[in-house]
């Protein structure tokens, strides 16, 4: 299965290994991510050659849907969208409690992990209404953080996953009559960039040794249920959240 894949923070981690993975199957995939180098040498190094780099803000309407229309003008129409640009929302390197919690910094917070997916899913479900794709699929990156007690992230980040993971609900019954279906993969703790950037060294052993799997995940084993949402094998699956968490977490 193949066609063309858009994806939105694809310049680094989990993004990015989507997106490797989806040209390796075949699609041709736009890497769209707020720092253009990043995105660059992910759409320059994916395999098949046929990867584009698009800078966009995630946080901004007009960004995303200029991104939109410049991925259809350019490549054609998207059959798959992963959204995967998020942000932790620590302050200056450390987690606000809501007591502590600017109000910006909530709201900052909302617009990229919340409001983003919902204007992504907005875009791709008005072009698919206006020209419909055979097995359009939706693909957004949630968090384990939204599903139990997080007490190591702040309550923005939780509160803004939980918000995007009920639009999801929303949006896969909304979509299906396009011929779209909506659907999360929730990482756990993930080896990536964003991890690295808030998590000490030092609380490895403690935190991955909970899990059943004793290790953090890759982001490749992300990009793994990600693919197989976005291929057709996933053709009765809609509105559902994947856990790929190694086992931190089960419900
Ligand atoms: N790493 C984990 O442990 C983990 C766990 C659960 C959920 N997640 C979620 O997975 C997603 C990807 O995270 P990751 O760990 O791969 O992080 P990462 O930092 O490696 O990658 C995130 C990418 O998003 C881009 N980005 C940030 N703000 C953006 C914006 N405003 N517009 C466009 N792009 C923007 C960054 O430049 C970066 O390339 C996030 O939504 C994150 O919340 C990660």
């Amino acid at each position: 299965m193949s066609g063309i894949a858009l994806i939105i923070g694809g310049g680094s981690g989990i993004g990015a290994a989507s997106a490797r993975s989806l040209a390796a199957e075949g699609h041709h995939v736009a890497v769209a991510d707020l720092r253009e180098a990043a995105a660059r040498d992910v759409a320059g190094a994916l395999p098949g050659g046929t990867g584009r780099s698009y800078v966009a803000d995630a946080a901004d309407e007009r960004s995303l849907v200029d991104l939109f229309a410049a991925v259809e003008r350019e490549m054609g129409d998207i059959r798959v969208l992963v959204v995967a640009a998020g942000t932790p929302g620590y302050i200056d390197g450390a987690r606000p409690t809501i007591r502590g919690m600017p109000v910006d910094a909530w709201d900052a917070v909302m617009a990229l992990n919340a409001r983003g997916p919902m204007i992504c899913i907005r875009e791709m479900l008005r072009r698919r209404e206006a020209r419909p794709v055979a097995d359009a699929r939706i693909v957004l990156i949630g968090s384990m953080a939204a599903q139990t007690l997080a007490i190591n992230s702040p309550a923005s980040y939780v509160a803004s996953k939980g918000a995007m993971m009920a639009l999801a609900r929303v949006a896969a019954g909304e979509a299906a009559a396009l011929g779209v279906s909506v659907n999360v993969v929730a990482p756990g703790a993930i080896d990536t960039p964003m991890l690295r950037g808030v998590m000490p060294k030092e609380r490895d052993e403690a935190y991955f040794g909970a899990t059943i799997a004793g290790r953090a995940g890759s982001a490749d084993e992300i990009a793994a249920a990600v693919a197989f949402l976005a291929s057709t094998k996933s053709s009765y699956i809609n509105g559902a959240c994947i856990d790929v968490n190694g086992g931190l977490l089960m419900r």
